[in-house]
Order: C-alpha cells, then structure tokens, then sequence
C-alpha cells in the first residue's frame, strides 16, 4: 500500500487573475470549503498517511488551514459549536502534513522533484491541488492506481478520463497499446494535440502514481518555450524507455473537476453548492429563479 503523496500548490494560477493575485487558487472554496481541503480528504480515504504540499510565495494561508489554531478553537468551544470543532479537526484524518518549496513555477515536473527527499526509494501518489475527482471528492481512483502500480510493476500509473474529441486540444492525452479498457498500457502521451492527431479522446485527469525513476527522467527533460519542466515530458521518457506506463479510466462518478479556468471554476461551485446538504435545496430555488429572470430579461 502507498502511503506517501506529494500535493503540488506552487503554480501561479494566472488563468484566474485577479481572484489569485494574493491568495493560491487551490484555497478557493468549491461550496464550503477550499478546493485543497478536499483533495486531502481524498488522499485520506484512499490510505495515504503523509502528505508533502509543494508551494511557493504567497501560499502559507494552506499551511495556515490545515494547523491547529488555538484562540479559534476556544471561540468555538466557548460557542459551543460542536459540528464545526470537529469539521476543522484535521489531526482527526490521522495524517501528517509535510511542507516545500519551489523557488519558482518552474512548471509541474518541477515542482514534483523537489519531492526527491521526502519520497526517497519509495513509490508516491500525485494529486493537483486544483482538481477535484467526483462530486465531495468520492473517488478511490488513487486506491486502484496504487493497486495496479503494485500488480503489474509499474513505473507509472495515471488517472484519465474521456474528454468530448473536439477538446483534445486543452488536455494531455494517452495513446493506449491496444484497445482502451478500464485499466491499460499507454504507449505515449501528446500535449494538447490538435483533434485530428489526437491518439485517443483519453486525458491525463490529476493523479498520478510514481516509481522514483520518475526523478531521473525529470532531470533530463529541456525546459519547454515558456522555461517550464513538463512532467508529461518525463513521463513520455518512461514510456521511450520501455517502462511500464498504465492508465487507469476514472468512473463517471468520478468525474475530474479542474479548478485552473473560470467555467470549470463556476460549474464546479455551482454543482458542489446544489448538492450541499444543507443550503443545496434552498440553492436550487435561488438558482431557478435567477434563471427564469435571465431568460425574461433576454
Ligand atoms: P497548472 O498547470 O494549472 O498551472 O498547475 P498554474 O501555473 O497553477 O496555473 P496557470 O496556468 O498560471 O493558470 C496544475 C497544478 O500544478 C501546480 C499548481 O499549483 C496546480 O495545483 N504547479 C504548477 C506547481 O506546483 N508548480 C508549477 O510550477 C506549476
């Protein structure tokens, strides 16, 4: 079982100016909490037990979120609010939570090799700490992924999921060995290929899971035109070499909500607040009637 992830929060979030111009785009809540706190929880409900977040300048309020704070907790207790006290005791998730830098965004492979030490010769999980995967983050892909990792000695293991062929073009994409199925061997990987060479309508979808032969193929990868160290280039090393590269399909409950645009920002909010138990049904009613509003009015 693998027990160890690394949670890359470094990037700049430049797609989602000005809300990230002080605060990292990975605490922007979706409904009632910051996108991070539920990609931790899901690391958690699939077994991982230390967490390394990756992050830059201007990214303590995540350290700052998951450590104890102790004239808020008396506030609370004072208040007797039971329900939250517990929802912001994070030691309750029985994980330990490790901290890095990137000096600069430096692109993703980047920020994955300053992982080095904290993985040493051990495999570990990658979550972007923008996505998502299912609704209140149900999903136990990364379960599956480490499971597959282990079975078929693999040196990686990626999440991916269908995406409509016209939008190859946002996405890295896989090109299967054979026929799709839910988990299968990937022969190469593409960057934002045009629809027309797109070897599947398979992209990447946020998790991962590494051999520490990854680190090596990191280091030998050239900068791309915007001086970034592409972690899919790396991958595509591994593939080259001939390692074993898997991917496994994300269910559709599973659905991969990337947080790094605006639309996908929206509809996450949007999605995640209609389903809150809570203020979702009283939610909807506001939303029916802003809609109905917006359809008089044009
Ligand atoms: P993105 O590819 O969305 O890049 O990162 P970005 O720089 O954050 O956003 P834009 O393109 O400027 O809008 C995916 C994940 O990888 C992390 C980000 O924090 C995000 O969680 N990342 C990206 C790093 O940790 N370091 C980097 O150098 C780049």
């Amino acid at each position: 079982m693998i027990k160890s992830a690394v949670v890359p929060v470094a990037g700049q979030g430049t797609r989602l100016l000005p809300a990230t111009k002080s605060q990292p785009k990975e605490m922007l809540p979706v409904a009632r909490k910051p996108i991070v706190q539920y990609v931790v929880e899901e690391l958690v409900a699939n077994g991982v037990e230390q967490v390394l977040f990756v992050t830059g300048r201007n990214k303590t309020s995540i350290e700052n979120h998951f450590d104890h704070d102790p004239e808020l907790f008396r506030a609370l207790s004072q208040a007797n609010k039971q329900d939250l006290l517990q929802e912001l005791d994070f030691r309750a998730l029985q994980a330990k939570f490790f901290y890095t830098r990137q000096r600069l965004p430096k692109g993703l492979g980047d920020a994955i090799l300053c992982a080095e030490n904290f993985a040493g010769e051990q495999p570990f999980v990658v979550a972007l700490g923008d996505s998502i995967l299912g609704l209140h983050a149900c999903s136990r892909a990364v379960s599956r992924m480490t499971e597959i990792f282990e079975e078929r000695r693999a040196s990686c293991v990626i999440a991916v999921e269908e995406v409509p062929p016209e939008e190859t073009r946002h996405y890295g994409i896989v090109q299967p060995e054979n026929g799709p199925e839910d988990c299968f061997r990937i022969v190469n990987l593409i960057e934002k290929p045009e629809p027309g060479r797109a070897p599947s309508n398979l992209a990447i979808a946020g998790r991962y899971v590494f051999s520490p032969l990854i680190f090596d193929m990191i280091r030998r990868v050239q900068p791309d035109k915007r001086g970034e160290i592409q972690l899919t280039d790396a991958i595509q090393m591994l593939c080259e070499e001939g390692r074993r590269v898997m991917a496994v399909r994300l269910a559709a409950e599973e659905k991969r909500y990337d947080i790094g645009n605006f639309p996908s920002y929206f509809e996450s909010f949007v999605e995640f607040a209609l389903a809150d138990p809570v203020y979702g049904q009283e939610f909807r009613h506001v939303l029916e009637r802003l809609l109905a509003k917006a359809a008089v009015a044009s």
